[in-house]
């Protein structure tokens, strides 16, 4: 099938804004989005090149075991080389879709706004498009991409109620809070003049396009983009490539240093530091990250008035280091539990910079600290077998985020294991 995307998006441009309405023609043949629909990932390369986008020699997509894809390398390429050009016309972008659906995302875009969400607005745009591309069926010009893409996600918007009573603290709070941020675009769908209701009222449909739209596009300027096979970057604790734009929309990777031939080309898509939120968002688990967060959070009001944030308070994988920033945070919960003065005392030496005085109080109650972090630790390492047995309980085949829960709550628990050793020892 011959296909001219520019007339296609001219179309739909100016159907937009006559009608100012999301209306389509009748559709056939939908994206099959059930669990194991097989994804055709050789047609979207195909068609992407098809279209103008250009790669590198040995640039390849390539998959281990036919459900996860990866980009890779075939060659050895110099430190910024070009990797991946991928032509405007074909990008995702909430600029774009605001342009083409104009007044027709008014009602929706009010309902985040007026529950505070504007910030969203770029990704929900996005997730319109996806949706909208997603109901044209194989009239869609992104048919084939739509059809590379995969159908189950891991991450916390997909999580339900199961996966949630076996998550720590921490990661349950995170993925939680992504499955609000699933609940509130679902929400703000029933405001979208969609020809097909049924589509709005389809909660696996609006899942999938929401995944699609998180865990696929990249934030640039303000704006949300997807270029459909620069979509298909790992990410790295190390990375490989860079993703940029040029003025006028068009994606452009590089090498950003030498990759040998046979390596992965991948991404920073967030903290290597620490694993949780990645997971939460993206549905993996980052074996690469060197640290994870101590997981303190019966002490969060404490860490905020000592001015520090979660990416602060870590425990280191290999070393069992604990960063300096934790031993303070929980100094000042035990003081504020025995001795408030000395509390504020304490407060006013971390928040003024007085080390001297800072590591004074440590050297002076470091009995106490020492004594709440083992507390703390041998808690969390009893509560990471408790939840981990419940996760085992589970049949993998009706409940699929098993195996990376399990692989998150063993990665805490390495974590958690040296961290216990360092204070034995001390
Ligand atoms: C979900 O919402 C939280 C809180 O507003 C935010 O920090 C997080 O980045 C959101 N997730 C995504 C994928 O946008």
């Amino acid at each position: 099938m011959k296909f001219n995307l520019q007339l296609a998006l001219l179309t739909l441009i100016s159907a937009a804004s006559t009608a100012d309405a999301l209306s389509f023609p009748a559709t056939a043949g939908l994206v099959d989005l059930s669990d194991n629909a097989q994804r055709d990932v050789s047609t979207m390369a195909q068609w992407a090149e098809g279209y103008g986008a250009q790669k590198a020699d040995g640039f390849e997509i390539t998959s281990y075991d036919g459900q996860d894809y990866l980009a890779v390398t075939q060659q050895n390429l110099p430190a910024g080389s070009p990797v991946l050009y991928i032509p405007s016309d074909l990008v995702f972008s909430s600029n774009k879709a605001a342009a083409e659906f104009g007044g027709a995302l008014g009602e929706a875009e009010q309902q985040l706004a007026v529950a505070n969400l504007q910030d969203f607005i770029p990704l929900f745009r996005v997730f319109v498009k996806v949706l909208i591309e997603y109901e044209k069926g194989a009239e869609s010009p992104w048919f084939p991409w739509l059809n590379s893409l995969p159908r189950q996600y891991y991450n916390g918007a997909s999580m339900t109620s199961a996966c949630f009573d076996c998550l720590p603290p921490y990661a349950a709070w995170l993925a939680l809070t992504e499955r609000i941020n699933l609940t509130n675009f679902k929400k703000a769908s029933k405001f979208l003049p969609l020809s097909n209701q049924a589509i709005a009222n389809d909660d696996s449909i609006l899942t999938w396009a929401y995944n699609v739209a998180v865990t696929r596009s990249i934030e640039w300027n303000g704006e949300r983009l997807i270029a459909p096979m620069a979509d298909f970057f790992n990410h790295g604790a190390e990375t490989e490539v860079d993703i940029s734009y040029d003025a006028d929309g068009n994606c452009m990777v590089y090498s950003s240093r030498d990759v040998p031939a046979g390596s992965p080309l991948r991404v920073s898509l967030g903290d290597p530091t620490n694993p949780s939120p990645l997971f939460a968002t993206y549905g993996f688990l980052d074996e690469s990250s060197t640290a994870t967060f101590c997981k303190l959070m019966h002490m969060m009001d404490e860490m905020q008035q000592l001015g520090y944030s979660f990416s602060d308070l870590l425990f280191f994988k290999e070393t069992g280091e604990i960063s300096a920033p934790v031993y303070d945070v929980v100094l000042y919960y035990v003081l504020l539990q025995n001795d408030p003065g000395t509390a504020q005392g304490f407060l006013q030496a971390v928040t003024s910079g007085d080390e001297a005085t800072k590591n004074q109080f440590h050297e002076q109650y470091f009995a106490y600290t020492k004594e709440e972090l083992q507390k703390h630790v041998d808690s969390t390492l009893a509560d990471l077998d408790r939840l981990s047995t419940i996760a085992r309980s589970y049949d993998v085949r009706t409940h699929p985020r098993v195996p990376v829960i399990l692989q998150h709550n063993a990665f805490v628990k390495e974590t958690f294991l040296k961290v216990k050793q360092t204070l034995d020892n001390m």
